[in-house]
């Protein structure tokens, strides 16, 4: 699939954000959009050009379809060598993969015979924890594993030692020259211990690209090795992605779908007080990208310092949600707790799958509504009718609605998000890229784990203070 053959397919129904659905209180009035149009076309026109001078380089990912082809044929030949793939990676060297295998992939693919499951298995270690990385060691062949390490800093504790566990496993498997031919490095082109350590062992290695942070990789090598490695058509989600970058190439708030759903975010949070953004999908396919855009919306513009230096605490808390579970959990506290949040909804038309609901029993009328149903249909209804509780008690909501879920709306979704948080991080006053607030959590565990270059925030950290016992309640 090319470029040229797809066009953006998502719809925004926002009508149930505006003051006319919800009231003056709790919703968006068109004058409020009026008073942020200037402001977003103005901050248009620099995103534009900080394209062109390559500062936004996440938005020319699209048109990297000459890296496509190479992933595709070193997925293709490693389909045919491996029986499991374990990604190892954290945060965005990791989120984006397991959203788009959720969403493209049968949802238990690894339990599927070898002729059925189009590639190897897929584990993900992304925690170090220990229970769960001796299980995927205890469960993965090793003599058949291809283990992808993922890493744009290359330095990330995590990361490094989840790969050296596996690493070392792999290599008391099948000896160190086998296990050399089985790893495969994402990482910076030039810098970090991870392109060290590749350049040391001959690892084979694709490029993590330059001028992007980790949570806008998923179109480039971070997000497509395992995508195509799992069968995922790659070329099909640059094209979505590149669709959507089509579509979203206006500074009008009101025709841009980014730009659009970043300011009923930012106003319904700044001059509503809606704090919280719930991203609620109605299909389990879509629950990874609804935690890809957690991280993305809350790394992004979870900021102290706006871009003047100014001391703002912005951004916007986001939950993940899934329709129809949450109704059953959630939506109590959304519907009648503290009206603090905006609710998306994610609506699809066409399920990949029909599964008609067998006639229930005569002598059981209470369950006739069921006659003739399907299950995507009883899905749907529940969106339907939740967003519309959730209107008649006044609290906002939008529906973004795909025709069906394929590799060419992962890629819309996927761009859609970054360049709506990009906007937002504008109208908030915030710088979107970087993550201050990680790399103190990052180096203090650096400092506890006795890395040097690190004692002077170990001693602070290690220091006993005096009233310590005082706050411990021990048995
Ligand atoms: O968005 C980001 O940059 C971060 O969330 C990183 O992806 C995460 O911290 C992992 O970093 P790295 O890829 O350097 O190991």
């Amino acid at each position: 699939m090319s470029a040229a053959d797809v066009a953006s397919r998502l719809v925004i129904d926002y009508r149930n954000a505006t003051n006319t659905a919800v009231g003056d209180e709790h919703g968006i009035s068109p004058e409020e959009l009026d008073a942020v149009a200037g402001l977003v076309q103005a901050e248009h026109e620099r995103i534009a050009s900080e394209q062109a001078s390559g500062v936004q380089r996440w938005q020319d990912l699209p048109d990297n379809t000459a890296l496509a082809d190479e992933v595709a044929a070193f997925a293709c030949e490693a389909r045919g060598k491996f029986d499991d793939f374990i990604l190892i990676g954290i945060g965005g060297s990791s989120l984006g993969a397991i959203a788009t295998i959720q969403a493209l992939t049968h949802p238990f693919r690894n339990l599927l015979p070898k002729e059925r499951r189009n590639g190897p298995r897929f584990f993900v270690l992304d925690n170090p924890d220990p229970e769960k990385v001796a299980a995927t060691l205890d469960t993965v062949d090793l003599g058949k594993t291809l283990v992808n390490v993922v890493s744009k800093s290359g330095e990330t504790a995590e990361t490094a030692a989840n790969f050296m566990v596996v690493r070392n496993a792999l290599e008391q498997a099948v000896g160190v020259d086998r296990a050399r031919q089985q790893i495969v490095a994402t990482t910076d082109p030039e810098s970090g211990l991870l392109r060290q350590m590749s350049d040391q062992n001959g690892y084979r290695t694709f490029p993590v690209p330059s001028g992007v942070d980790g949570r806008q990789t998923v179109l480039s090598a971070v997000g497509m090795i395992p995508a195509a490695l799992a069968g995922v058509d790659i070329h099909g989600m640059l094209a979505g992605a590149a669709a959507m970058r089509a579509r979203a190439s206006s500074g009008d708030v009101r025709s841009n779908p980014a730009y659009l759903l970043a300011a009923l975010s930012v106003i319904a949070d700044q001059k509503h007080g809606k704090s919280m953004l719930v991203t609620m999908p109605y299909a389990d396919a879509l629950f990874g990208i609804s935690d890809w855009f957690r991280q993305l919306w809350a790394e992004s513009l979870g900021k102290k310092l706006s871009v003047d230096n100014e001391v703002v605490f912005a951004g916007q808390t986001p939950i993940k949600a899934l329709g129809a579970i949450d109704q059953h959990s959630q939506i109590q506290l959304y519907t009648e707790g503290p009206n603090d949040k905006l609710v998306q909804l994610v609506a699809v038309d066409t399920y990949r799958d029909k599964v008609g609901i067998p006639n229930p029993p005569a002598n059981m009328p209470e369950l006739g509504y069921f006659e003739g149903g399907e299950l995507g249909q009883l899905l749907d209804r529940e969106r339907h009718a939740t967003s519309w509780a959730l209107t008649k008690a006044q609290r906002p909501n939008l529906t973004i609605r795909i025709p069906t879920i394929d590799a060419a709306i992962m890629g819309e979704f996927f761009y859609l998000f970054q360049l709506q948080t990009v906007m937002a991080g504008a109208l908030y006053r915030v710088n979107p890229f970087g993550q201050p607030g990680v790399e103190a959590g990052k180096n203090a565990t650096y400092a506890l784990m006795g890395r040097a270059g690190y004692e002077d925030v170990r001693e602070e950290l290690t220091a006993t203070p005096d009233d310590a016992d005082a706050f411990l309640l021990q048995p």
